[in-house]
This record gives C-alpha cells, sequence and structure tokens, in this order.
C-alpha cells in the first residue's frame, strides 16, 4: 500500500516538532508548550505509526519504550579508553595541580579551566554515525565495557538523532547518566509499595536501570544524562576549547550542565569548589565533587595522559557528609564467623540524597569509645557507597532515658552463648553451623563472585533457602532441584533453572577458589592462593598441621591454628566431602593454583581511605595477582594508591615520580587482571 505524501510529510513534522519541544523542556529547560498539547502530538504520531508501521524508523520518538529483552550485554572495545581521574582533596592539591601544568607548559600565564560538577551517576559513551544514535557502552574497566544500547534509547534526553547541523560523521559523546533525588525517592515508594528491594542511592539505582536486559524495563526509570566530553570524532572538527565543544554538544541537542563555568586560574577554581559544596544540598541531583580541567584542547594534547588518567584534568571531591539523628536501637547482627556487630538503628535520616537508617558500630569498644547510649542524638558520616557510621555523640542532646547499650550474652538467631576471647575486642557467637545467621552468611560467601562464583544465589535466596529449611550447609546447593526453588517468593521456573545450571557451571573451579569458598577465618583470597601454590592439593592442606602451615608465605601461628583447628573439626570434613561427590573439581598443577601473577614483581603503597574498597581488600586483591603491597614509598614502589585525605606518603610519590593511581584506577587495574570489586 503506498502511503500518502501528505501523511509521509506529517510524520516527519511530527518527529521534528516533538523532539524540537523535547530539547526545550529536558536541554533547555523553557518549555513552549503544556504536557497535553505534547501529549497530543505524540498520540497523533503514534496513530499514524500504527496505520502505517513501514514507515516506522528506529529514532522514532515512539521507539522509546524499549525492546525485546536480551540474553546478554555483548562487549564493545573502547576506541579510545575511557579515562578515570587523578584526585584533589583539598585546595593546595588544586595549587599543586595548576603548578603541574604550569611547569609541564613551561609558562607562567594562568590557564583557564572549565569547572563542572562531578556527578555520582554511570559513566557512559555513545556513538552517532552521520548523526544517529548507533551504540551505546558503558565503561566498564575502561577499556572495553557491555552494549547497552537498547538502554540507552529508551533515554528520553538523549538524542536519537542529532539537531542543527556541522556535527562530525562519526561522534562519540561521553556523559554520566543519572536519577534525580525526587526520581530516585519515587523509585524506592514504588518499590516498598510493590515489596520490592530498595535501591541504596541514586548511583546503584541508575546503574541498575542500565544493567536491566528488558530495556522496557530501563525505560520506565527516570533516567537522563549530562554530557561531559567527547571520545572518538572523525570526519569533521569541533570547537578548540573543551567549553566551546560543550556548547556545541547542547546544540546538537545533548543536555549539559548549566553549572559548568571556564574561569581563569586556579583560584576561581577553588573559590568553584567551595559554592557547589555550598550548594550542593540544594541541587536536584547528587554530586560527590567538581570536575576540572585545562580548557584548551591544544593544551590538554601538549599535556598528554598517565596510564589511566588525563594530566590536565583532576576531581576534586567533597568530604564525606554529616548529618544529625538519634539512635533509636541497637541490634546485634552476627557474621559468617559468628562475629558480632552492633548496628545503630536510626531515626531516618536524608544525607545528601539518601536516606539512612542503619549506621555500623563496629563493636563494643567502638560503643564505648563514643560513649553512646541508646536515645542519643549523634553525628553520623556517609562518604560514598560505604556504609554509615557513627562518628561522635552529642552528649548535650542527651535524654534522662537514654540506656546503657548491653551486649547480649546469648547468640540473637540461635540461644548459643557470646563470648569475647581474651585478647579480641570481637564478640562471637559459639554456635558455629548450628547458628542459622553463621550459616546463611557462610552460605552467601560460599556463593560469592571471588569463591563459587554462583550467579543469582544472592542474599534474600540464600536465607529463604535457609529459613525454608531446604538446604543447612552448602554443600546442600548441590542436591537442590528446579522443582524445590520455583515456590520460593519471587522464583519463577526461568530463573530456577537458572540458578540449577549457575550451581551446574560452578562446579568448575579452581583449588584457591574452593578454599577460599569454605570461609576459614583469616582465609581471604590471597591465603587461599598461598595455599595452594605451597601444597599442590586439598589432601595435603587438610592434613598440615600448625608449624608447617607456618611455612607458606603469609601465614602467621594465628591463621595457621585457624586452618588446622578449622580441618580437624568433623563437621567441615562432612562438607568439603559432600562438595567433592557432589562433581566440583579442578584442575590440578599450575592450572588448577588460579590467576597467573599477573602483578609479580611490583610493589604498591596504599594510602589516604578508599571508598569502595577497605584497605586489607584493596591489598588481598593486589596479593591475590602476586604484587608486594608495601607501608612506605620508595624508589621501587610501582604505583601509590591514593585514596581520600592521603598525606605525606602521597606527596613522597609526587616528589619521586611514582604512578599514582586513584581508588577509581585501581578498580580498573583489578578488573584488567580479572578481579572485581567484591
Ligand atoms: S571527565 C578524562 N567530567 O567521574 C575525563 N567526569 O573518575 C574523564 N564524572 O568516570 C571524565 N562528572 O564517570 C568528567 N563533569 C565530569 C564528570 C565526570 C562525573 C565521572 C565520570 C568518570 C569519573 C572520573
Amino acid at each position: 500500500m503506498t502511503v500518502p505524501d501528505a501523511v509521509v510529510k506529517e510524520i516527519e513534522v511530527l518527529r521534528s516538532e516533538i523532539e524540537h519541544h523535547n530539547y526545550l523542556y529536558h536541554s533547555l529547560d523553557t518549555p513552549e508548550i503544556t504536557d497535553r498539547e505534547f501529549d497530543l502530538l505524540f498520540r497523533r504520531l503514534a496513530e499514524l505509526e500504527a496505520q502505517h508501521p513501514q514507515l516506522v524508523t528506529p529514532e522514532s520518538p515512539t521507539r522509546r519504550v524499549g525492546s525485546e529483552p536480551l540474553s546478554s550485554f555483548a562487549q564493545v572495545l573502547h576506541r579510545l579508553p575511557m579515562l578515570s581521574l587523578d584526585n584533589a582533596f583539598n585546595a593546595e592539591d588544586l595549587r599543586d595541580f595548576d603548578h603541574r601544568i604550569k611547569t609541564r607548559l613551561d609558562s607562567e600565564v594562568a590557564p583557564t579551566y572549565t569547572c563542572e560538577p562531578k556527578i555520582d551517576g554511570v559513566a557512559v559513551s555513545i556513538l552517532y554515525q552521520e548523526g544517529r544514535l548507533v551504540q551505546a557502552a558503558t565503561r566498564g574497566d575502561g577499556t572495553s565495557g557491555e552494549d547497552i544500547t537498547a538502554n540507552v534509547r529508551t533515554i528520553d534526553t538523549i538524542p536519537l538523532r542529532l539537531r542543527g547541523k556541522g556535527y562530525p560523521a562519526t561522534l562519540e559523546v561521553r556523559g554520566e547518566i543519572y536519577i534525580s533525588k525526587s526520581g530516585f525517592r519515587k523509585m524506592n515508594e514504588r518499590a516498598a509499595r510493590e515489596g520490592d528491594k530498595l535501591f541504596v542511592n541514586p548511583r546503584n539505582a541508575a546503574a541498575g536501570s542500565l544493567r536491566q536486559l528488558d530495556s522496557r524495563l530501563t525505560a520506565k526509570r527516570p533516567l537522563t544524562m549530562y554530557c561531559y566530553s567527547v571520545g572518538l570524532v572523525a570526519g569533521g572538527d569541533l570547537p578548540a576549547r573543551h567549553g566551546e565543544i560543550l556548547e556545541s554538544l547542547k546544540e546538537w541537542g545533548f543536555r549539559i550542565n548549566p553549572l559548568v563555568e571556564t574561569v581563569t586560574g586556579i583560584e576561581k577554581c577553588v573559590a568553584y569548589y567551595k559554592r557547589m559544596l555550598a550548594t550542593r544540598d540544594q541541587l536536584p541531583y547528587e554530586i560527590d565533587g567538581v570536575v576540572i580541567k585545562v580548557d584548551a584542547i591544544g593544551l590538554q594534547n601538549r599535556l598528554g595522559l598517565l596510564t589511566r588518567t588525563p594530566r590536565w584534568a583532576i576531581a576534586h571531591k567533597f568530604p564525606p557528609e554529616e548529618a544529625t539523628t538519634r539512635v533509636e536501637d541497637v541490634e546485634f547482627q552476627v557474621g559468617r564467623t559468628g562475629a558480632i556487630t552492633p548496628v545503630a538503628r536510626l531515626k531516618p535520616v536524608f544525607v545528601g540524597g539518601v536516606t539512612i537508617r542503619n549506621a555500623t558500630l563496629h563493636n563494643m569498644d567502638e560503643i564505648t569509645r563514643l560513649g553512646l547510649m541508646l536515645g542519643d542524638t549523634v553525628v553520623i558520616q556517609r562518604a560514598g557507597d560505604v556504609i554509615p557510621k557513627v562518628v561522635r555523640v552529642l552528649e548535650e542532646k542527651r535524654v534522662p532515658d537514654a540506656e546503657t547499650i548491653q551486649l547480649p550474652d546469648s547468640c540473637p538467631a540461635c540461644g548459643s552463648d557470646v563470648v569475647i576471647a581474651s585478647g579480641e575486642v570481637v564478640a562471637r557467637c559459639t554456635g558455629g553451623m548450628y547458628c542459622s545467621a553463621q550459616r546463611k552468611e557462610n552460605i552467601r560467601h560460599f556463593a560469592a563472585r571471588m569463591a563459587m562464583d554462583i550467579d543469582g544465589l544472592g542474599e534474600k535466596l540464600v536465607y529463604q533457602l535457609v529459613d525454608e529449611k531446604l538446604i543447612q550447609t552448602s554443600a546442600d546447593l548441590y542436591k537442590l532441584k528446579a522443582q524445590d526453588i520455583i515456590p520460593l517468593d519471587r522464583m519463577a521456573p526461568k530463573s530456577a533453572h537458572n540458578l540449577i545450571a549457575a550451581l551446574e557451571r560452578s562446579k568448575q573451579t579452581t583449588l584457591p577458589r574452593f578454599i577460599y569458598s569454605l570461609g576459614i577465618s583469616d582465609v581471604g583470597e590471597s591465603t587461599a592462593r598461598s595455599l595452594a601454590r605451597h601444597y599442590d592439593d586439598l589432601d595435603t592442606i587438610m592434613a598440615a598441621d600448625e608449624e608447617s602451615l607456618q611455612e607458606v608465605p603469609d601465614v602467621g601461628p594465628v591463621v595457621a591454628r585457624r586452618i588446622a583447628v578449622f580441618f580437624r573439626q568433623a563437621h567441615n570434613r562432612e562438607i568439603i566431602e559432600s562438595l567433592l561427590q557432589s562433581g566440583i573439581t579442578w584442575p590440578v598443577g599450575e592450572a588448577g593454583r588460579g590467576p597467573p601473577q599477573s602483578l609479580e614483581g611490583q610493589t604498591f603503597v596504599l594510602t589516604g581511605s578508599l571508598s569502595v574498597l577497605s584497605r586489607n581488600e584493596a591489598k588481598a586483591k593486589l596479593q591475590f595477582l602476586g604484587a608486594r603491597v608495601s607501608g612506605s614509598v620508595s624508589g621501587k614502589t610501582a604505583y601509590v594508591v591514593a585514596g581520600a585525605a592521603a598525606g605525606s606518603k602521597l606527596k613522597k610519590a609526587q616528589e619521586l615520580g611514582v604512578e599514582i593511581l586513584s581508588e577509581d584506577a585501581l578498580l580498573a587495574l583489578l578488573a584488567e587482571h580479572g578481579i572485581g570489586k567484591d
């Protein structure tokens, strides 16, 4: 059937008008028509497309509803790596940055900088060919990411075709996809109504939404993006200054943060940081700092790059946020090894876009150190993704009926005695595998990514399996049948079969992973690996005495004792026996010892506080790859990993010209060597 020209024309006009009004509304924030008028245009277009489906194009504004689910995300190689940023923690660091730039450029002239809010979202790269969106990818490890084109196509503030003229034939746009504070609140209100798991913060919500294999779900999430740079550009030119490039991107239809400023001299950047810090709470989205970039692209090119960070840009992160609230209760949680951790239940308080309800209190000594009583008003601190902590008690606000916090005599999960061993601060449940809380955590550990890596077996499912008495120990996992799992909450035949398949896959493992998965106290990934390398097979490890165990690198008397005691327990031996009988195997010899020692011979120094990993976790992961982690910086140091508030070690590294890695860069490096965040 031929379509009348008038219809073809009307469809094109409607699409252009809708795109135009979308742009006015979302990018410029200056709508010219009402929502109702917009809806009418949209409905008319949808109606015409329904009558003439042969005229539907992938770029039509009606196509933003998502498409059939994918089975997995394809990998995308970034043709230009997606870099991360070096961090400044105070004004002095910013001045040092400025100084380094002037020295390198051999110039005393104050450079011009663009100052931008550092949005706390998910970095993406979007490729346009001849003005049409053809591919979108996550940052991944900076070298390759996941193809999230179908998901990005649903975000109505990201153009499917570029506006105006003059854009290069190939244009890769980079920016941060995020969810506003209010969008996040609404998402969580809905999740709570529907009994779904709540998101921790807007960034996790954005990341989770982009990681949906079903883009129809992504389409329902309030995602948006601010662009902050370009990647690959070919077949056309861009302006010579970063600020002007952002202006061009805006003309072509992208959202550019209106708070971006171009200034001359570093003192103006320091002032910008202070202004942003003072206004961050009023912003509708979360920012975790500011980014300062050399404005002239010519100078950027002259300055060049370090391994993973450009020399021409730096992030100045905000200090952790604080808020005041009341401790309404203290609960005692039982961990994998029986360690009992007091957790403060707080009067919910909104800190920088996130409602905080809990804060860790670590142990009883910490409660004593803080002088905390039940009902106290406290200052809590939240930095990035880490669990909020109580930093001090406001004693002047203490209520008369404030109560002393007591360590329970018996385990809240199983009722066994709670003891604090002499010389230790941690209280422990003595129930061992009799305690359901310990069993749950043990099984969770067993399934974790760095252990047996059982896809889809998360906390909720483990808890249900234990509570429903479907499993007692990790060994029982391999006896599960799909029909046992289907009746569980939020389980469907498909997810049940997926879990069984994941369990089956996990049976092919490595010896270090298997040892780590057993959850022996103080045996992390690195020690598990050392044990595997030293003894080569499980039977020998199980039979080793404390003396022999101390010959293993990194194993001291305490850990040796823990290992020996673990393998002496009959029930642990039974679980191991049962696991092996269910078919768990690993290659023997060299191949079975896990990943290659790819960082062997390289010395790392960790300084400052990290936010995603703890310092110990970072250390263990580096050692797992064969790196040496030292406490002091010298000429032999390969890298210094500098977290927040890094001090003298960072300075020394700069003096010695040792390469400095931000936490992001460390994560990227670990990812390159196949090690994830957890
Ligand atoms: S520029 C070389 N600008 O911060 C340029 N990044 O560690 C690299 N981010 O992964 C990024 N707001 O996800 C830049 N205005 C901004 C940003 C920004 C947020 C994120 C980005 C990047 C991380 C840097």
